[in-house]
């Protein structure tokens, strides 16, 4: 019976640890909040499947083909193929543990248009999947629980890998409780950990999801890839803390774009793109809001309260909490905000890292999307990749002897020591706030090379001073530790995003606006004493 850590426990983690137990192995669950706080609760729209009662002429070829279309050619088939074939299978399986998804009148999974799609094919529970997701899936992981297959241990924060020779043996957790290091061995070790939304401040996701994993694996040796490729969704709206989505199921169900010009309301996304132009596919719509002469404004309320209250509730409920507006009676005013990171750890078909008995699943990894994500693809992917990880581990893990850590984790702990006693002119939170302003400022929408390089540089200074830093309160330990990872994390982003010289899918160079062929690769970015080398590979054959 092997033994694997899972880190991270939204949806694809509980996927991950679900299936480790159900292969016969044992999962070790560790996250630093329990599962109802993970970004996967604020998935919104919905699941991609093709399943029995679908439109007509669409099948499982063509979810492939839109997938890889709208990834612009570097995800890789084999991949792409094998996601959306499991996707009816995965639907099945989540209802038959609880998840209730939206009926239409005749009794059937109700399916809905979502960006890039061109069939309805996002089955979907009102605007709240993802929570319903999370909490059947927390239901079926407690079974497993209460056998002694799924072990959860709360509060604890990932510190590092246990990486001996290429071959990782498990991971080193920051308790902010005990203020102790907490070592976790196993013989495999699963990342869940998320996208990098913390590194863009302000983003639909979950600012827990802050890319230290992805940055401190980075600098241990594990490769990255596809890190330019940032979704922006085209419809969020601004709350105090975070920008919340306003799911593009709104759209799906028939809401329109549109800005005003001498009084009158100009359709823009459908004068240039017709009747489907509100659903062309995000980087697209975020573009031309973002090119919009004024304040873009999402008009749903022609679609009746009956119908806003059945299927969009999360809608009328947050634009009347934070804007005190009524969407029935009024339109949306909305603007583009980070969503999705396409970009994460190199990962293969069976989700294996470059690093021995090291996988990485969910939004931390990178596969399925290449250069863009189709809508509602993320929660199928989550899912699936918690299946395939799980799987991989069960038939290619072998256990083997764990060296002695006791002299790094003592080096580790020695570390943290000085970081608490030391002082520099700037604190942890003013650096953590002006990475997510170094970001935005240079790698927007609309990104160019001196801009790149300008953010590349503005980081370089930042990561010259962070390891003198000045903590701002005893209870900061984390903040001050992980930024080091975050700044080569942000520094690796923009080093990808001035070496590709292109435009495609989400990255768009103004000084580089066409696609071309050289390019058609997924971009590996590895970390060699303080070298960041960046090749170009074809997805399947990584
Ligand atoms: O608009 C949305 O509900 C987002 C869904 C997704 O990112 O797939």
């Amino acid at each position: 019976m092997k033994r694997v850590l899972i880190i991270g426990s939204g949806i694809s983690g509980l996927t991950c640890a679900i299936e480790t137990a159900k292969n016969g192995d044992n999962a070790i669950l560790v996250s630093p909040y329990p599962s109802e706080r993970s970004q996967s609760v604020l998935a919104a729209g919905g699941i991609n499947a093709v399943l029995p009662n679908c439109d007509a002429e669409d099948s499982v070829a063509l979810h492939i083909k839109e997938t890889i279309n709208i990834g612009c050619k570097i995800a890789g088939n084999k991949t792409v193929t094998a996601l959306c074939k499991d996707a009816p299978k995965i639907i099945k399986w989540l209802e038959s543990i609880g998840v209730v998804f939206t009926r239409d009148s005749n009794g059937n999974v109700a399916r809905r248009a979502f960006g890039g799609l061109s069939r309805k094919r996002t089955i979907y529970a009102g605007a709240s999947t993802g929570k319903q997701i999370v909490t059947a899936l927390v239901q079926e992981a407690r079974k497993w629980e209460c056998k002694g297959n799924i072990y959860r241990m709360l509060g604890l924060v990932f510190y590092s890998a246990l990486i001996c020779d290429g071959v990782c043996y498990g991971a080193l957790f920051h308790s902010e409780k005990s203020k102790k290091l907490v070592p976790v061995y196993a013989d495999a070790v699963v990342f869940a950990t998320g996208g990098q939304n913390r590194i863009f401040g302000k983003t639909t996701g979950s600012v827990l999801c802050d890319g230290y994993a992805a940055g401190k694996l980075f600098t241990q040796g594990a490769k990255l890839k596809n890190l330019e490729f940032i979704q922006y969704h085209p419809t969020t709206i601004e709350t105090p803390h975070k920008r919340m989505l306003i799911t593009e199921g709104a759209r799906g169900d028939g809401g329109r774009l549109y800005y005003m010009d001498k009084g009158q309301r100009v359709y823009f996304m459908e004068e240039k793109y017709g009747k489907t132009g509100n659903l062309m596919s995000r980087d697209i719509v975020s573009k031309c809001v973002y090119d919009a002469p004024s304040q873009v404004f999402l008009d749903i309320s022609f679609l009746g309260k009956k119908k806003i209250k059945e299927n969009l509730s999360e809608v009328y409920d947050l634009c009347n909490e934070y804007l005190g507006l009524d969407v029935t009676k009024e339109s949306i005013p909305i603007s583009p905000s980070v969503h999705f990171f396409m970009g994460g750890l190199a990962v293969d078909i069976r989700h294996r890292t470059n690093i021995k008995n090291m996988y990485a699943v969910g939004e931390c990894a990178s596969i399925y999307h290449g250069a863009n994500r189709l809508g509602g693809n993320s929660l199928l992917a989550a899912i699936n990749s918690g299946k395939v990880a799980a799987m991989s581990i069960s038939e290619e893990v072998r256990s083997e002897n764990t060296p002695d850590f006791s002299g790094y984790i003592k080096d580790q702990c020695d570390i943290i020591k000085r970081y608490l006693e030391s002082k520099s002119t700037f604190s942890a939170v003013y650096i953590q706030n002006s990475i997510s302003q170094i970001m935005n400022k240079n790698l927007g929408i609309l990104r160019t090379g001196e801009n790149l390089i300008k953010g590349i540089e503005s980081i370089d200074y930042y990561l010259s001073e962070c390891n003198k830093i000045k903590f701002d309160s005893e209870n900061s330990t984390y903040q001050g530790y992980s930024l080091s990872a975050m700044l080569t994390l942000a520094r690796a982003i923009l080093s990808c995003a001035e070496n590709r010289k292109e435009t495609r899918g989400a990255h768009i160079r103004s000084d580089y606006p066409q696609t071309l062929d050289i390019y058609e690769k997924c971009s590996i970015i590895s970390y060699n004493s303080g070298k960041y080398d960046i090749t170009y590979e074809s997805e399947d054959e990584i």
